[in-house]
């Protein structure tokens, strides 16, 4: 079973699954350091050196996962690898074990989903807590409220695959688009025709001379967020900008009015909020 989030809970968990956040160790929560305290081991999907030396302050048994990525390789193999060593390792422990990863661990992520949905046949419990996403920092390093617009988000290669409509009224956030069009791990750069068919879809619904931003939040505390802005015309031409932990911003190219004036109207009406309300409850 999988529970809430929830630090009080009287089942006894098998796997944490915890998020590291994004800059170094500096963002976990107090509920993932009360994890951390409890486990007998830690699984990490984390590249920096620093993030497995903060762990090991908890506990001596620190399985760092990354090198399971192989070059050329269908990156589903290697997440289901992962997935298998946290689970025996679950099994194999006396105590709770910590399967940390990067940023919120629930977000486009794939070993954690693994995790949850092998574990009951295992008859493991699992909690899973939330962690700051690359999402939550993005929101802040460029001020930006979904509230206000709304927001659509997409995986790059996915939005190709099924062809889902954008609309230019709303701001799109688009993962993995260092990514696109290949299933397989790669640390090679890209070459600028591997951006064509991407470019050609962001034009079938915004003008070509629309400016969007490749975001890429700061990941170390020395470290600045990097934002380069640029025409979708001129996608193939930012190839060797690219890289692997960057998201495309894609700001409205319209400002949609209020379509439903009469009910804007009833938005200030008194006698409006006495027929929604309960004034007795
Ligand atoms: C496999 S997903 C992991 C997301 C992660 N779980 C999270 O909560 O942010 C990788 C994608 O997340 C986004 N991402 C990761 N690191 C980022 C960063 N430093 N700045 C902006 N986006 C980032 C990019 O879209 C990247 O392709």
């Amino acid at each position: 079973m999988t529970n809430n989030s929830n630090s009080d809970s009287t089942n006894f968990v098998d796997i944490y699954v915890i998020g590291t956040g994004m800059v170094g160790t500096r963002q976990f929560t107090q509920e993932a350091i009360s994890a951390l305290e409890q486990c007998e081991r830690v699984y990490l999907v984390h590249f920096q050196k620093s993030v497995k030396k903060y762990l090991e302050e908890f506990t001596d048994q620190v399985h760092v996962l990354t090198d399971e990525y192989n070059e050329g390789e269908k990156r589903d193999n290697t997440y289901a690898r992962m997935a298998q060593q946290v689970l025996d390792g679950a099994e194999e422990s006396e105590g709770p074990v910590v399967f940390a990863l990067y940023g919120h661990p629930m977000v486009f992520v794939s070993p954690s989903r693994w995790v949850i949905d092998e574990a009951p046949e295992r008859g493991l419990e699992v909690e899973v807590q939330p962690g700051i996403s690359s999402m939550d920092c993005l929101y802040s390093d460029i001020a930006f409220d979904p509230a206000k617009n709304g927001v659509q988000m997409f995986e790059a290669s996915d939005l190709l695959l099924r062809e889902f409509d954008l609309n230019p009224d709303i701001p799109a956030m688009i993962w993995q688009v260092g990514m696109l069009e290949s299933a397989l791990y790669t640390t090679n750069s890209s070459e600028p025709e591997r951006f064509t068919r991407f470019r050609e879809y962001l034009e079938r619904f915004y003008p070509p001379d629309h400016s969007v931003s490749l975001l890429q939040t700061a990941t170390y505390p020395i470290s600045n967020s990097r934002q380069i802005e640029f025409e979708i015309k001129d996608f193939e031409k930012m190839a060797d900008e690219i890289n692997a932990i960057q998201t495309l911003y894609i700001p409205p190219a319209n400002e949609r009015p209020v379509q439903n004036e009469e009910l804007a109207e009833l938005f200030k009406s008194k006698e409006h909020i006495e027929t929604i309300t309960n004034k007795n409850s």
